[in-house]
């Protein structure tokens, strides 16, 4: 039966393109984004989802008085989408575990850095900071800590002495946008789920777990 795929957004939308067109190219098999929520009317991502002819819709955190009253808010209205799946593309938000809970196991979420390395905002400004030679990105499933659940995939990205923040995040989000379709293929499958804490692998891949996607270093003096 075709999976039922509710993505969560806060603005530009670029991942929820790159679902989009893996679920159109049977990358991510036998699945269907039912609706698009965000929590902020004027994301780009609505845009993308109504001229894809898909349920955009706001739960606008600004009406909400605690973020336990927007995450109920959140809920019933992705309930009523029956989802299988439920990604966060770029959402903004942290849950409340309440929520995080009753979406346990199908709940994922993309972040910009090589977890646990440099979880919550301004990822590439830390990995410039620190001066590490990788950076990158991973797909996780959420739980109730911030960016700590356990990793399904992660892209590695060099950091090359010329990078500024911009042209980082830009061979980061190029990294984001190949491995979330991936990971979520894998979860409709049944070849990744969560159980007892961790990611639990049926037939485990044998080399994209980790994806090195880096301009060659080879010509490098
Ligand atoms: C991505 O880098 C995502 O990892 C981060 O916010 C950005 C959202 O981009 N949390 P987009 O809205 O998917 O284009």
């Amino acid at each position: 039966m075709t999976k039922r795929l509710v993505v969560l957004v806060s603005g530009r939308g670029s991942n929820l393109q790159s679902i989009l067109a893996a679920c159109r190219s049977g990358q991510i098999p036998d699945t269907q984004v039912v609706a698009v929520i965000s929590n902020r009317p004027a994301a780009r991502a609505l845009e993308l989802a109504m001229a894809a002819g898909i349920p955009a819709l706001t739960v606008d955190h600004r009406d909400y008085g605690s973020r336990t009253d927007f995450d109920a808010a959140l809920q019933q209205q992705i309930d009523e989408y029956a989802p299988d799946i439920v990604a966060l593309a770029g959402f903004m938000r942290q849950l409340t575990p309440t929520f995080v809970q009753r979406y346990e196991g199908k709940l994922l979420n993309v972040h910009p850095s090589l977890l646990p390395a440099f979880p919550g905002l301004h990822t590439h400004a830390q990995a410039l900071q620190q001066g590490v030679c990788w950076h990158g990105a991973s797909v996780h499933f959420v739980t109730a800590k911030l960016d700590a659940g356990p990793i399904i995939i992660q892209a590695a990205v060099a950091v090359l002495p010329t990078d500024d923040e911009q042209s980082l995040a830009t061979r980061v989000l190029d990294a984001e946008h190949r491995i979330y379709p991936q990971a979520l293929a894998w979860l409709v499958s049944g070849r990744v789920t969560y159980a007892a804490g961790r990611t639990q692998w049926r037939d485990p891949p044998q080399t994209a777990t980790r994806t090195a996607i880096a301009p060659s270093l080879e010509s490098s003096p």
